[in-house]
């Protein structure tokens, strides 16, 4: 009995004499017993101690929500526990005290939890987040690894801008100034040219000055880029990588998913083939008669949904006020403060879907899609989508020009189903040295002040592509979030640096 046991390996010593330690997650008494839920990050469990062990009764009795302590136990199967399994406490040593841990078993706002993030991650939300993270990563690299890709580490400080030079950050670097890169891509284009097939993992920059729940300022980006690839390859690289990340996560996390009430159905489907259209389509889409009449049916299905949520709070508020036990009050009140958020929600997407219906019909060939217009062409698929061929302004200067069209280019994003919108963009890139300088002086930037970058297209240049995806955005569509700052551990957003 020397070693501690996690709560996730409590059913292999079933009948038992064991070690634990971790922290109280909460704790409620009947008198003679006190009923401990514990969590050491590897699960929850519960740990009864009664009366009869007197030392260890006084000791629990005094433990309050997230205080740390060591006990020994007899491991009970309890078909009813959550794991499996039950703790019947013989000894028990407080270790760390939590006096007044601020965030209580009620329900609290998004903002005081963001603001208490440091301590949020131990509630059991943010913990299947960040473990569907985990196996999300895990299996980027898994699958680029068994492709035979080679891991490229890109700069974090860099010269100039690899997308777009209004949302560089600044950095002082002794007497010059560099920025914080946005994008591993001109790099690997380099280094594909080295290696042939190569990918990337790291953070990127985007000084966004956008609020919405798609963008971070500091998110997580995996980049392949291949060597002798063509759009179609580079397409065909994206629909199996997506594929084998959501079986993956689904292999692994069917719990974590269900405690975030995430419906497993829409995930299920995401199988090859995806559909693929080009954005010369997908903007015949936003302007067809279609569209109005596909709002006015979603706005009549979100009704009849908004109702049922109204009817389904008025029932939890009076269970509520019925209920007799404060643990019993605690856990509705976090049903209704669902519920309240989700009306919210829907409230909002009735009030401002006629506004994106206007945005979607008068928009104008040329412009990139907005955030609402993804919403209705993701809608309409019940898988991820490729949207191709963007005109030439709307997309950044390496994208390769499309031969058979000069005014668009072979690019793709990958919109994720159920209105997430854009979790990949990517491209061939344009080879040709000299339309490469043309289309730099088009953006505006200077080709002298890449011309290292050049030299990928003056010395044996081959077509080549790859693309980006962004995991803060997979994992929000994945694990079925309203805001990417769920996504990552810190998140930094314009108005949030701390914690
Ligand atoms: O479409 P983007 O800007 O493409 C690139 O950066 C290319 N250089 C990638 C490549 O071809 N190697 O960004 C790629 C993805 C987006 O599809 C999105 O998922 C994510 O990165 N992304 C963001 N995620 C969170 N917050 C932001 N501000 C993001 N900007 C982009
Ligand atoms: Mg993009």
């Amino acid at each position: 009995m020397d070693q501690w046991v996690d709560i996730r390996d409590l059913k292999d010593h079933a009948d038992q004499a064991v070690r634990w330690r971790g922290w109280l997650y909460s704790k409620r008494s009947s008198g003679k017993i006190i009923f401990l839920q514990l969590r050491d990050g590897t699960g929850i469990c519960q740990a009864i101690v009664e009366t009869s062990q007197a030392d260890a009764f006084a000791a629990a009795a005094t433990l309050t929500q997230e205080a740390a302590l060591e006990l020994e136990g007899r491991v009970r199967q309890d078909d009813r526990a959550p794991g499996g399994v039950e703790i019947t406490i013989t000894g028990l040593v407080p270790v760390g005290a939590s006096q007044d841990y601020p965030i209580s078993r009620k329900a609290h706002g998004i903002d005081f939890l963001m603001e208490h993030r440091h301590l949020w991650l131990r509630s059991r939300r943010p913990a299947s987040i960040l473990r569907v993270r985990h196996t999300l990563i895990h299996a980027c690299r898994e699958f680029f690894h068994q492709r035979g890709f080679t891991l490229i580490d890109t700069p974090i400080l860099v010269e100039g801008a690899g997308e777009d030079a209004q949302t560089l950050f600044p950095v002082e670097y002794f007497d010059r100034k560099a920025f914080l890169s946005q994008t591993g891509q001109l790099y690997l284009e380099s280094a594909c040219m080295a290696l042939g097939k190569v990918y990337c993992f790291g953070p990127t920059f985007r000084a966004e000055k956008s609020k919405t729940r798609r963008h971070l300022t500091e998110f997580w980006m995996l980049e392949p880029e291949v060597a002798f690839a063509q759009l179609e390859d580079v397409m065909a690289l994206a629909e199996d990588m997506i594929v084998h990340l959501v079986q993956a996560v689904l292999a692994r996390h069917e719990q974590d998913l269900a405690f975030l009430g995430r419906d497993l159905e829409p995930l299920r489907r995401v199988q090859k083939p995806f559909p693929h259209l080009t954005y010369s389509e997908a903007v015949d889409r936003l302007h067809s008669p279609d569209l109005r009449a596909w709002a006015d049916r979603e706005n009549e299905s979100d009704r009849v949904l908004l109702q049922e949520k109204t009817g389904q709070l008025g029932s939890l508020e009076q269970q509520c006020a019925d209920a007799r036990k404060e643990h019993q009050r605690d856990a509705l009140m976090l049903q209704i403060h669902a519920v309240k958020e989700d009306i919210q929600e829907l409230e909002t997407t009735l009030a401002h879907r006629p506004e994106h219906v206007k945005l979607a019909q008068t928009f104008k060939w040329g412009e990139d899609l907005g955030g609402s217009d993804e919403t209705f062409i993701s809608r309409q698929f019940d898988r991820p989508v490729f949207v191709t061929h963007y005109p030439r302004e709307a997309k950044a200067f390496y994208m390769k020009r499309d031969p058979a069209d000069p005014r668009v280019v072979r690019n793709m994003d990958l919109l994720a189903p159920e209105g997430y919108g854009e979790i990949i963009g990517g491209s061939q890139r344009e080879d040709n040295l000299d339309t490469l300088t043309v289309a730099m002086r088009e953006k505006g930037l200077r080709p002298g002040d890449y011309d290292w970058y050049l030299d990928l297209r003056r010395y044996g240049s081959v077509p080549h592509g790859g693309f980006g995806l962004g995991i803060e955005r997979a994992i929000s569509w994945i694990c079925g979030l309203k805001h990417v700052r769920e996504a990552i551990p810190f998140p930094r957003t314009m108005g949030r640096m701390t914690p």
